[in-house]
């Protein structure tokens, strides 16, 4: 499976803050927030990945990420003009994909909580069609929302922002799509908005009897941090996990040691590179204590 981060669009909702530099740099505590999507892609096993973002900041990413041989990943980058909606990263990266089934995250996605690795790694080895979740939120009008059969388990509807939504599921950031998934979008037209939208490849997918729902339970956080209230939050939120276990949430140069991806001698070089920051000599600490090495 391949993995694409889609790292673009014009994060308006967070001017000024956003005018010069792109959402997905800026900070969730103390990494930045592209970390906390690549490592989802990593800790489902994807390793071969395409970062899509804006033409002013894509050298940004290039310069963050590079190649992402130092964490034992491939890692190409691709410009959107415009931002002409999360489904056109399907057209974009249709050379990219080629054969295989693709995994989708959005940038200012952020995810944490028991056996999602276990949740996501179990989704992506049964691709029959698209799968994408559901998770319950107080405020399903915010996002794009999935109505479930409640016998069947089965989705009945997709709606965008729905003012009236007929279930409290939210769709987060995160699909995976068989490889029929760039000729379904080419079959879609923009919207209202003049956006491709993910929504209507889900509905298509939907249409055609092709659409899996899994629901993640109330034991996992989900963060749109695309609003200073959900920058913050992601923020407080990940501070507060570190602080109290010691372990951290998206330091992808652990992820990519524990998934087998780099040895001890890589992960102690890359530890350098990062200098006296808290960050490094939490890595630098690795291997100085077994409970924390082998939890
Ligand atoms: P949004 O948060 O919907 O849009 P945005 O980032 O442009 O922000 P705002 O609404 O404040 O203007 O986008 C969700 C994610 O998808 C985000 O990580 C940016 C990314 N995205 C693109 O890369 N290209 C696009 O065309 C769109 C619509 C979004």
């Amino acid at each position: 499976m391949k993995g694409i981060i889609l790292a673009g669009g014009s994060g308006s909702r967070l001017y000024p803050t956003t005018r010069v530099i792109s959402k997905q740099l800026l900070p969730i505590y103390d990494k930045p927030m592209i970390y906390y999507s690549l490592s989802v892609l990593m800790l489902t096993g994807i390793r071969d990945i395409l970062l899509i973002s804006t033409p002013r900041d894509i050298e940004l990413y290039r310069d963050l990420l590079r190649d992402g041989s130092h964490l034992g990943l491939s890692i190409q980058y691709k410009i959107q003009e415009k931002p002409n909606g999360v489904a056109e990263a399907f057209i974009i990266g249709e050379d990219f994909i080629k054969n295989d089934t693709v995994a989708l995250i959005l940038g200012d996605n952020i995810f944490y909580g028991q056996s999602f690795s276990q949740i996501i790694q179990d989704a992506s080895k049964s691709i029959d069609g698209a799968t994408i979740f559901g998770y319950y939120v107080k405020n399903p009008s915010l996002f794009g929302v999935v109505e479930i059969d409640k016998e069947t388990k089965k989705p009945i509807s997709i709606e965008e922002k729905p003012p009236f939504p007929k279930s409290k599921y939210a769709i987060p950031g995160l699909y995976f799509y068989d490889n029929k998934v760039s000729e379904y979008v080419r079959n879609i037209s923009p919207s209202s908005r003049g956006e491709l939208e993910i929504t209507d490849l889900n509905r298509e997918y939907l249409r055609r009897g092709k659409l899996k729902v899994e629901l993640f339970g109330r034991g996992l956080s989900w963060f749109d941090s695309g609003t200073e209230d959900g920058l913050l939050e992601a923020s407080n939120f990940v501070k507060a996990v570190q602080e109290s276990q010691g372990l951290y949430i998206a330091c992808i140069e652990e992820i990519a040691y524990r998934m087998n991806f780099i040895d001890k001698t890589q992960l102690l070089e890359l530890a350098k590179e990062y200098k006296n920051s808290k960050y490094g000599r939490y890595i630098k600490g690795f291997f100085a204590n077994d409970d924390f090495r082998n939890y």
